[in-house]
């Protein structure tokens, strides 16, 4: 009598893998039927103990049975895939005609900005441009610049020392020094730089913010030339009727020394709140290289002459933009950046 039970294993598994509806429910079957504990698995093991005569039949019959179990979950498995992958597409589909999004190209910082408009005009004048190091000695940053051991300026509570002798510059004026010592007259240079000053954030003052310094040294440089330099400049940055002032001051390392106002474009000198009533806005400090200096970079004051100027960037920028906090150029906010692209 042949056995019946291999094509009944092999019905079950056909019916079984036609109903799976997923390429793991198929696994399911496979694990049923092919599985170490699968019921073809066993049904094979159990040969063993069927009359030897009957063996080589039965035998025949499961093995077949067992290759077309394989065949045919292939061939499902093949199908069931092939629909997952469909679905698959179908639901994640990329519609290839919506438009992009727009990358938001960065814009350049409105004192990098300001910086470079400052630069431009000076380059016009036929002044190079040099930079130096933000930590200087207390030599290039106070003694070699005539600033004595008692000046407030060199006070713990203004400037930041790393070291006693040590410091991050207090101004761009330390290349003054180091301008001269490395080179002879005649010179004509600016020094673009980021400054550091102990002081605690407000609307006006930042613990660091940028200066540019200005060098001239020749034979016969005069407080004219000085003078001539700097109104062009500010017509330049501020606007062909713009109205300059010098005002006496005082600089250990210049003599005479000036500040330079600009007449007040708010009010037009009449006074108010940007002015603080007085009509006048003070843009740098100035004045006549002092003899002292010359003589500290080994120049001989009766031979050459020069003068120095430094300026601000942020109160450049603040004046001509209207800008009433300097703390807006360290806040990285977007919407106040992107205004001056
Ligand atoms: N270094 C001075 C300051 O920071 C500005 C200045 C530069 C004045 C050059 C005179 C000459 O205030």
């Amino acid at each position: 009598m042949a056995d019946k039970r291999a094509s009944e294993i092999l019905k079950g598994a056909r019916g079984e893998a036609a109903r799976a509806k997923s390429s793991a429910d198929l696994e399911q079957v496979r694990v049923k039927y092919l599985g170490r504990q699968g019921i073809l698995t066993q049904f094979l093991r159990s040969l063993s103990s069927i009359p030897v005569a009957e063996r080589p039949e039965v035998g025949r019959e499961a093995n077949l049975a067992k290759a077309e179990i394989e065949t045919l979950l292939g061939e499902r498995l093949a199908e069931l895939k092939a629909a997952e992958r469909r679905h698959a597409l179908e639901s994640q589909r990329v519609d290839l005609t919506l438009p992009g999004r727009r990358p938001s190209p960065g814009t350049l910082h409105p004192l990098t900005l300001v910086q470079d408009e400052i630069i431009e005009i000076f380059l016009g004048l036929g002044f190079a441009v040099a930079e130096g190091p933000e930590v200087e000695s207390d030599f290039y940053n106070f003694e070699a610049l005539n600033i004595p051991r008692d000046h407030p300026a060199r006070d713990m509570q203004d400037t930041f020392y790393l070291s006693e002798d040590v410091l991050l510059r207090t101004h761009t004026s330390p290349m003054q020094i180091r301008i001269m010592k490395a080179m002879r007259p005649p010179l004509r240079y600016i020094f673009p730089g980021r400054v550091y000053r102990r002081d605690i954030a407000d609307a006006s003052h930042s613990p660091v913010f940028h200066q540019v310094e200005g060098l001239a040294v020749d034979r016969n440089i005069s407080m004219g030339d000085l003078k001539g330099t700097l109104e062009l400049f500010a017509r330049e940055m501020f606007g062909p009727r713009t109205t300059t002032r010098f005002r006496p001051s005082f600089f250990p390392f210049t003599e005479p020394s000036a500040e330079v106002d600009v007449r007040c474009f708010l009010c037009g000198g009449e006074g108010c709140r940007v002015c603080k009533q007085s009509g006048w806005l003070e843009i740098l400090g100035s004045g006549m290289v002092h003899p002292q200096v010359l003589r500290n970079v080994g120049y001989d004051p009766e031979e050459v002459t020069g003068w120095a100027f430094g300026m601000g960037v942020e109160r450049i920028a603040m004046l001509k933009y209207g800008i009433d906090d300097i703390r807006l150029f360290f806040e990285n906010d977007l919407r106040f950046l992107t205004q001056f692209a």
